[in-house]
Parts: C-alpha cells; structure tokens; sequence
C-alpha cells in the first residue's frame, strides 16, 4: 500500500542517497547497461526513491523525470539536483500503477529494487506499457530470489520492511510482462555478495531484530542454505542475493 510504503521510507530518505547498492557507480553502470540511453530520450524513472537511478541516466538522455510515491524521497533528489546543478531532471510525486502521463510519451522507462513494493504487478505493467512509445524498451530491476531461498528472505523482508510483498522469479516475472503486452529481450538474474548489516542500517531496523533475522538466514536448510551461503566475515553477516534484470521491448 502507498502509505505504508511512505511510512517506511519517510524517515530514511537520506539513507537511499548513500548505500552502496543503490547509489555505487557499478550498479549504476548496470542499469546503463541495461537501459542503454540514447541522448534524445524522454525517459522516465519510476519509484525513484532519492533518484539514483535517474540521477546515472541524465547525462545520456534528453530530459528524465523520476517518479515516486514517498515525497520525502523526492525531496532528496531535489536536493542533489540543486546540488550537482543537474539541469534536465524533473520529480513527480505518484502512483506506479496510475501515472499522470499520456499514453505514448516516454522513448525510455525504468524502475529499480522497488517493485517487490508493488501490490499489484499487472496495473503497474500496464501502465508502464501505456506510457511507453511504441518501438521503444524498459529496463526493469529488482530483487529476485531463487524459490528455496525466497522463502527464507521473504521473511527477513517482511519484518525488517512490512511493505515489502513479494519478490518474484525470472519466471514469475516472464508472466506478468507476456499479459502486460512486453516482449523479453534480457532476462537475467545475477548474484551479488550481500551486506547485511548495511541492508539492515538502511531500514533503520532495531539491532535486536536485525539480530533475529540474522539468525533466520544463518538457520536456513537444505537447498535454501546452499544458495544462500551466509558466512560471517570479521564477525559480519555476508550471504547472497539476487536482482533479476530484465530489458522489455514495446512492439510498434
Ligand atoms: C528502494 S527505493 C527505490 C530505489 C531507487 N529506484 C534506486 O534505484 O535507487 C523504493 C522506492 O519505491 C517507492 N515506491 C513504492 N511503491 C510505490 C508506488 N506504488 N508508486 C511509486 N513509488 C513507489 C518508495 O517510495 C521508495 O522510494
């Protein structure tokens, strides 16, 4: 739900505007990758949270506008607009799954490690697709575990963040967007060596909760304990996590 999300995210705005995932030039770089900017693109960037995301794009594109539900957030990208003097990013305070644009109008449309925040995958599918040009691509990221280990994260997600709903799978996700209209041009998933406590710190999570749900991955069985591989480095939690990423063409 929108105010639930804004409620989680309100107070910790700042935090989006520093953790190593979503602001470390490497994952920029893979979202540039994925998107592949063209200097004439309107591109719009939604659930932009403190607008990492567009912030990588605006050198390559036209103009970007980031979209997100929690004003806090955007208050943060206006911030650094000023303070970087970026001078073709606008911030829009709305819905995914109800955008205040015309059909057809952006050349480009990206989300980041935010749709597992979403409710309802269809109408956010849909509009992404209303909104895009034809013959044009969306670039979509986000938290994607292997099944055994999905059951496990979700629910050290759930009670570090409840407006987490669900992480879906590649294949999961392969659904959604053939209903949506899309047509898969990448569909990846890629692994990275995850930083609890700093995934912990950005969520401003109680040290005695973030303690109990250590010891929920640390205590995972089976196949889920064989993807997940905790392992404590000088004493800090380090396991794996995954993102999918998937690039989406609009048929013209
Ligand atoms: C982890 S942050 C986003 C990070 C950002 N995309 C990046 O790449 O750095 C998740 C964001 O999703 C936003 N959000 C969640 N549900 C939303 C919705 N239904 N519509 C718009 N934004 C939403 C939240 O307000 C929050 O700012």
């Amino acid at each position: 739900m929108p105010d639930d999300v804004r409620s989680r995210f309100a107070p910790v705005a700042v935090n989006y505007t520093r953790s190593t995932f979503h602001a470390s030039s490497e994952r920029l770089q893979e979202v540039l990758d994925l998107a592949r900017p063209k200097p004439g693109d309107l591109a719009l960037d939604v659930a932009t949270g403190t607008g990492n995301t567009a912030f990588a794009l605006a050198p390559y594109v036209r103009r970007v506008i980031g979209l997100d539900v929690t004003r806090e957030m955007l208050d943060q990208a206006r911030r650094l607009t000023a303070e970087r003097g970026i001078k073709n990013a606008d911030w829009v305070l709305g819905d995914v799954a109800e955008l205040p644009f015309a059909d057809d109008t952006f050349d480009l449309y990206t989300v980041r490690a935010a749709p597992h925040h979403f409710t309802d995958i269809d109408a956010f599918l849909s509009e992404a697709f209303r909104v895009l040009k034809p013959d044009r691509d969306a670039a979509f990221i986000d938290c994607s575990p292997p099944a055994a280990a999905r059951e496990v994260l979700h629910e050290v997600e759930v009670r570090r963040d409840p407006s987490h709903v669900r992480a879906l799978t590649l294949e999961e996700w392969a659904e959604h967007f053939e209903r949506a209209g899309f047509e898969i041009e990448v569909g990846a998933l890629r692994e990275l060596d995850w930083d609890y406590d700093e995934w912990m710190r950005n969520m401003a999570v109680d040290p005695a909760l973030a303690g109990e749900l250590a010891g929920v991955i640390e205590g995972a069985q089976g196949e889920a304990l064989a993807q997940l591989h905790p392992e404590r480095r000088e004493g800090r939690l380090r396991h794996a996590y995954w993102h999918c990423l998937i690039r989406a063409h609009k048929n013209g």
